[in-house]
């Protein structure tokens, strides 16, 4: 599967009709819930760099996303600051907790499943940062929203390149697109609240 094949891989379903509107109902909420999301992005980036030490191309890609992740949690912080609203702690999100629970920890698998979540993960995210950048009438935000959504569909795009370099090419799709169903099942029966999941 080359990169032109990505089209290939099953999308998600769209999220349910609510979520834009009860997101910029509370943006706010919404924004706090961005900010820890991006700072945890920056996390996992770099916990996938320190674990694969003797990959490099994946280190080579994880220390830049950290980088970018981090970017954007100082540009929502921004944002949140300039509106003197007061970050909040980060949150439990059940939606990540769950698909990282479908990560298999056998070595023959751990890998794949990691990269094959992260991407499902961050295709999410850019459905959804693409809902506020359509919807939201802030001319600024709207801006930034786009920008967002441009960056988090190369990240999703990203994770499922090093899936193709760093596993076994025939079980790329097939679990790619099992992950995916599971995903569908699960943005279906969360509540829909003003976070980003
Ligand atoms: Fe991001
Ligand atoms: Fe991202």
């Amino acid at each position: 599967m080359a990169k032109s094949d990505l089209s290939k891989l099953v999308r998600l379903i769209p999220s349910p009709q609510a979520w834009v509107g009860t997101v910029l109902q509370d943006f706010e909420t919404f924004l706090q819930d961005h900010a820890s999301a991006e700072k945890k992005a920056s996390g996992m980036a770099l916990s996938m760099a320190s674990h694969y030490p003797d990959r490099l191309d994946l280190v080579n890609a994880m220390v830049d996303l950290a980088v970018e992740e981090l970017n954007h949690y100082r540009e929502v912080m921004r944002i949140l600051l300039g509106r003197k609203i007061v970050p909040s702690a980060d949150r439990k999100d059940a939606y990540v907790t769950q698909m990282n629970k479908q990560v298999r920890k056998d070595a023959g698998y751990f890998l794949l499943d990691r990269l094959l979540v992260a991407g499902i993960i961050e295709r999410r995210g850019a459905e959804r940062f693409g809902l506020v950048a359509e919807h939201i009438t802030d001319q600024a935000l709207k801006k930034f929203y786009a920008a967002i959504t441009a960056s988090e569909e190369r990240h999703w795009q990203l994770f499922v390149e090093l899936a193709w370099q760093h596993c076994p090419a025939e079980e790329i799709q097939p679990r790619f697109n099992q992950l995916a169903a599971y995903e569908n099942h699960l943005v279906s029966t969360l509540p829909v609240t003003a976070s980003l999941h």
